[in-house]
């Protein structure tokens, strides 16, 4: 092998080798450092309370990037943008790794309304997943606390939460669609 090929060959290593340190999550690290969302989040993520949402089983890209919008103050929450403040990069992409590694414990829903809410779950499956279980950057909503649902699709149609496609498609259901809808979501698997 020439001087050449062994330094091309070298550069391309360790730039592959940084480049992995880099994309690779570290559950066990993201694991430790969730210990501090537990007292809100329940116990490994699977809150019980309708205050805070499960972060169990939630897609990483979207944890992610929820995780940087609290950071940075595009999605306003006192409590958590307080919590994602200091949070560094590579420690929500721990975070996040850590919680989609978890197994979603279901929320539940009404009966009565997750079956009149069930017509209308297909116009979300599109982007959501089938049977809601998130795409991508794109939520879980599967087993997901109906109350918490309630109060993100409020804040999409008057504005308080913009990201993403959801204010138009939130001003497409009335208030009674939205609570059949979310009931639905909360009673998936
Ligand atoms: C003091 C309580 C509290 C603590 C501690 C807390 N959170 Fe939260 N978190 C909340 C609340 C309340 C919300 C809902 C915010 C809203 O209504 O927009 C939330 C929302 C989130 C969301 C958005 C979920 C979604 O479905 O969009 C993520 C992600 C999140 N928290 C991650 C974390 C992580 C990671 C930690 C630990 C580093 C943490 N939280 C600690 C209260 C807390
Ligand atoms: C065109 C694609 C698309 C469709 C259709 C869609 N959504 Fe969404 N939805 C998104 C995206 C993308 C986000 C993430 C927004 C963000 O990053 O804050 C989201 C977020 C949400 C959230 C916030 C979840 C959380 O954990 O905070 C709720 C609730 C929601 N969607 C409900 C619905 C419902 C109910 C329907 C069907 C009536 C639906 N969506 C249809 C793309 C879509």
């Amino acid at each position: 092998m020439n001087l050449y090929r062994k330094l091309y060959l070298g550069v391309f290593l360790a730039l592959f080798i940084s480049g992995l340190a880099f994309a690779a999550p570290d559950i066990a690290a993201g694991k430790e450092k969730a210990g501090m969302c537990f007292a809100c989040h329940g116990a490994a993520g699977n809150s019980k309370n309708p205050n805070f949402p499960i972060l169990a089983g939630q897609k990483p890209a979207y944890l992610v990037n929820q995780l940087r919008a609290f950071r940075k103050g595009t999605r306003g929450n006192g409590m958590m943008q307080n919590m994602a403040a200091n949070l560094s990069d590579a420690e929500i992409n721990n975070l996040a790794a850590f919680f989609a590694s978890v197994k979603n414990i279901s929320a539940g829903g009404d009966k009565a309304l997750a079956t009149k809410g069930e017509s209308k779950a297909p116009m979300c499956f599109g982007c959501h997943g089938n049977k809601a279980v998130g795409r991508g950057v794109t939520p879980r909503l599967a087993g997901q606390q109906p109350a918490y649902l309630q109060r993100q699709l409020k804040a999409f149609k008057d504005g308080s939460r913009r990201n993403g496609p959801m204010s138009g498609i939130s001003k497409m259901l009335s208030e009674e669609d939205v609570q059949a809808v979310t009931e639905y979501m909360g009673s998936l698997k």
